[in-house]
């Protein structure tokens, strides 16, 4: 575990030189997103940052804005709105962005949530939650890599659920369309393993980038409530999971703080803030750049014989299949 002490001393150290001058937060609207963009502007650093969300969210950010301005006059904050469940609409904002910066340091991904309530999709025809925590989070890293790849020190950081990985991904039906093949655990052992092992093909392919697909633990963000759970599921929610969540839950600031260290430490492949401490493993148990799973304390967890049996068995795959459904907004 990383200490708190460690992990405060380290987020001190980002200042005007060492800060990501530019970054773009999806899902920084609520929860874990919004812990980390306050962390990080609290640093009193100089910068830009991006902050995407859909239009339902726009008033309330104004004021999260405004807050954000009084704290840190040095940074910019950019209200981007799009409904980014929606492929075409990642697509336009992600043209927004490119047609603005030249360079992207932080990409931050969080938007989604636990489906407990039964399949419902977009307008696109896939299911929504998958396509806000793996198709259009997938989307936004490729559209902005090559901003990515213009950054000294560049870095994506997914929040899901990084070495929870489990090796009964359903290779025949990926999108879990099949009649009475979605449910909120299936969905889990469908999207973390697919979220891994399509960033740790990107992270092969873009060396100089560091991605982190990020397990949380428990915050109490109310993202449970929002999936539509119905009946006793509903009841189990309210009776069971929410009291444990709001026992056993890492405050707000103490995800936020970890979360920037996430963003930033040089702890993770070597760029960045310069880290002293044990430097991280990647998921090939390297302690060089590459996809770390990281847990709620901060540690690597590569799950490496789960991982290695996805790269050999589901990777090329998932890859494709992921092409396949992106290609038209690409
Ligand atoms: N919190 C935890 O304990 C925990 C544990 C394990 C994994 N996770 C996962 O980690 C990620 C971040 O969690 P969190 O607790 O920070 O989540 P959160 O507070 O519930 O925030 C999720 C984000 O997703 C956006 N969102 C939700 N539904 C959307 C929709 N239909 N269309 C567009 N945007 C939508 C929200 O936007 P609005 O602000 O506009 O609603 C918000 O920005 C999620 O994928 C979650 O499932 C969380």
């Amino acid at each position: 575990m990383v200490s708190y002490k460690d992990i405060l001393a380290s987020n001190a150290l980002i200042n005007d030189a060492t800060a990501p001058r530019v970054s773009v937060f999806v899902g920084g609207t609520s929860g874990i997103g919004k812990f980390t963009i306050k962390a990080l502007v609290t640093t009193g650093a100089t910068m830009k940052v991006y902050l995407v969300g859909r239009k339902s969210s726009e008033e309330r950010m104004h004021a999260f804005i405004q807050e954000l301005h009084a704290i840190n006059s040095k940074a910019e904050v950019i209200w981007t709105e799009g409904e980014i469940s929606l492929l075409a609409e990642t697509q336009r904002v992600c043209e927004i962005i490119k047609s603005k910066e030249s360079r992207i340091d932080l990409l931050f991904l969080t938007a989604g949530y636990a489906p407990f309530g039964p399949r419902q999709e977009t307008a696109e025809g896939l299911e929504i939650t998958q396509s806000l925590e793996y198709y259009s989070r997938m989307l936004f890293i490729l559209h902005l890599l090559p901003l990515l790849g213009e950054a000294e020190a560049p870095r994506v950081v997914s929040v899901l659920g990084g070495g929870l990985e489990r090796v009964t991904i359903d290779l025949e039906d990926l999108d879990l369309k099949k009649p009475g093949n979605f449910g909120v655990i299936k969905a889990r052992t469908q999207f973390i393993p697919m979220h891994t092992t399509t960033m740790e093909k990107l992270a092969n392919d873009n060396p100089n980038v560091t991605f982190i697909h990020s397990w949380p633990g428990s915050v109490n963000t109310g993202n449970v409530k929002r999936g539509n759970a119905n009946g006793i599921l509903r009841w189990f929610i309210w009776l069971t999971l929410e009291p444990l969540i709001f026992l056993f839950s890492t405050s707000d600031e103490v995800s936020g703080q970890r979360h920037l260290f996430e963003s930033t430490s040089a702890a993770f492949g070597g760029h960045g803030i310069l880290w002293n401490g044990k430097p991280g493993i990647n998921s090939l148990e390297k302690p060089a750049n590459g996809l770390f799973l990281v847990n709620y304390k901060c540690d690597c967890t590569p799950n490496a014989e789960v991982v290695r049996l996805l790269r050999e068995k589901a990777q090329e795959k998932v890859w494709d299949h992921m092409q396949e459904v992106l290609r038209p907004y690409l």
